[in-house]
């Protein structure tokens, strides 16, 4: 207890993000904005990621700020060979539940003898990394969850335990994976899942589920996230706002009463800018050459900082986009294509000459600033939950081509639900990109009409008086009661 002559100690905020571009860029945000509240924050990196932070940046360290320090502690892989190429995911998820309890306890407890850092007082952990939960639990300090897909995709992982006890899951075998549209396994309806649209598919849930194994990792691990971590948790944190899924928030809010829906984050003026967040190191000609391009002309092609694509289908894409005759920026990750588990280039040879001028080729771009940008008109994307937001945010209409986890529930909402989206089957051939890319660039189609729509509401939620804006300061004001 302090005596009332001394100052209270400012609250102090532990944040630990899983290890990923899609993990960290949110929770940094949602740090970023806690810290012009005047809490003291602590941002933990993996070692690995501080690593290409570094990198990416050309600098020697990662500079914190005043009153915002960044940490780091190991992710329990062994050290990875690639050293920009992303992890493996599945057994990222593995070892950081098996060996980070120990380093974020001992974190913890160096930060609270550290002399003028006030003692950790809340702990925000990303919903994969919810064991951190149970660390902050013994050591008496309250703990909130951010789970950083849309609460569609949270209340699909939350239904995990039910596929399994109703038998869904595993898969009784391969033939069950086949994604053909062809009223096959995937094509189940489940109809009895509260809080999810009516006509919801096992092909809608998130691809782990996908597994004819019946102890899978990924599928034991989310339910232990969704079982043990979460509701020992004071409180769950969504980036998504009311308005955009208001019936999936209410199923979710029946069984985690305490959840502030925040989103889109993005939204959030630019504060502290030199505290990035980009693992790769940005190209900085986007800009340049989108400011040469006519008003909503430009079609923007990634799929993320995770997705791995077929070499052939990679050709399928570069032809497509050639065919389909808008003007393209396209990011090509270094290591998007692996052939034998090694990254090799990307694209078909003499591609990026043949386009020049009308298509850009990048590694990796600033996408907030691309999606605003004036010259873009649609977005091929990967259905990740902040490319999605962030493409609401900016009223740009969607093609939709997911990867894996819950990448799918946001392609069926995304197209189905909010109507800004069209879906590009998996095995797409350039016929089919030329014929979807066409589509969306159309002149005021209803796609657009609707992104216009939801870039409204998505401003009004995050506007005063505004769903997530309320939301976001009672949460403000919930974690910074510090315990003195
Ligand atoms: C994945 C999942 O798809 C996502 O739904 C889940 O919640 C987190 O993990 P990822 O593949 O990284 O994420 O995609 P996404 O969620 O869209 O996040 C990518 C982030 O990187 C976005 O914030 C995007 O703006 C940023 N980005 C991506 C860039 O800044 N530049 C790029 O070139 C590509």
């Amino acid at each position: 207890m302090a005596s009332s002559s001394e100052p209270a100690a400012k609250p102090h905020v532990l944040l630990i993000p899983y290890p990923a571009q899609g993990h960290v860029n949110p929770l940094l945000r949602l740090a970023k904005a806690l810290h012009l509240r005047s809490f003291h924050v602590t941002f933990v990196h993996t070692e690995h990621n501080h690593g290409r932070l570094l990198r990416s940046r050309g600098t020697g360290a990662v500079e914190g700020a005043d009153g915002f320090r960044f940490e780091t502690i190991p992710d329990g892989l062994p050290p990875a060979a690639e050293l920009d190429a992303t992890q493996d995911i599945w057994k990222l998820c593995e070892a950081t539940r098996r060996t980070c309890p120990g380093p974020v306890r001992e974190l913890i407890q160096r930060l609270n003898r550290t002399e003028g850092v006030p003692p950790v007082s809340c702990v925000i952990a990303d919903g994969a990394m919810g064991f951190v939960v149970h660390v902050a639990k013994e050591m008496g300090l309250p703990a909130y969850l951010f789970f950083t897909p849309s609460a569609c995709g949270f209340l699909a992982y939350l239904n995990f335990d039910q596929l399994v006890k109703r038998g869904y899951v595993p898969f009784k075998d391969e033939s069950c994976l086949t994604n053909k549209h062809d009223g096959g396994y995937l094509d189940t309806a489940l109809d009895w899942v509260t809080g999810m649209i009516s006509n919801i598919r096992l092909r809608d849930f998130p691809t782990f589920i996908r597994t004819t194994d019946a102890d899978d990792v990924m599928v034991t691990i989310n339910i232990k996230q969704c079982e043990l971590d979460a509701p020992a948790a004071d409180g769950i944190v969504l980036n998504t706002f009311d308005d955009l899924e208001s019936t999936a928030l209410a199923a979710i809010r029946a069984r985690l009463p305490n959840t502030f829906t925040i989103g889109p984050l993005v939204s959030l003026p630019p504060y502290l800018p030199s505290l990035a967040s980009s693992l790769w190191k940005e190209d900085s000609v986007c800009t340049r050459w989108l400011d040469q391009q006519a008003d909503g002309s430009v079609v923007y092609v990634n799929f993320g900082s995770i997705t791995v694509v077929a070499r052939e289908q990679m050709a399928e894409f570069a032809r497509g986009l050639a065919g389909a005759g808008s003007p393209f920026l396209w990011v090509v990750r270094p290591d998007m294509v692996r052939d034998g588990g090694e990254t090799s280039t990307p694209l078909p040879e003499g591609f990026v000459e043949e386009v020049a001028g009308r298509g850009l080729m990048v590694g990796w771009c600033d996408q907030e600033a691309v999606l605003e940008h004036r010259a873009t008109g649609g977005f091929l994307t990967h259905c990740g939950w902040n490319s999605t937001l962030e493409s609401l945010h900016a009223g740009v209409p969607m093609v939709c081509w997911p990867f894996f986890a819950e990448q799918v529930t946001n392609c069926r909402y995304t197209c189905d639900e909010w109507g800004v989206g069209l879906e590009l089957a998996r095995d797409a051939g350039r016929e089919e990109v030329v014929a979807a890319v066409r589509e969306l660039m159309a002149d005021g189609g209803e796609m657009r009409r609707k992104a216009a729509e939801w870039k409204n509401k998505a401003e009004k939620a995050v506007a005063v008086g505004g769903s997530s804006k309320g939301n976001l300061e009672r949460f403000v004001k919930e974690i910074a009661r510090v315990n003195r």
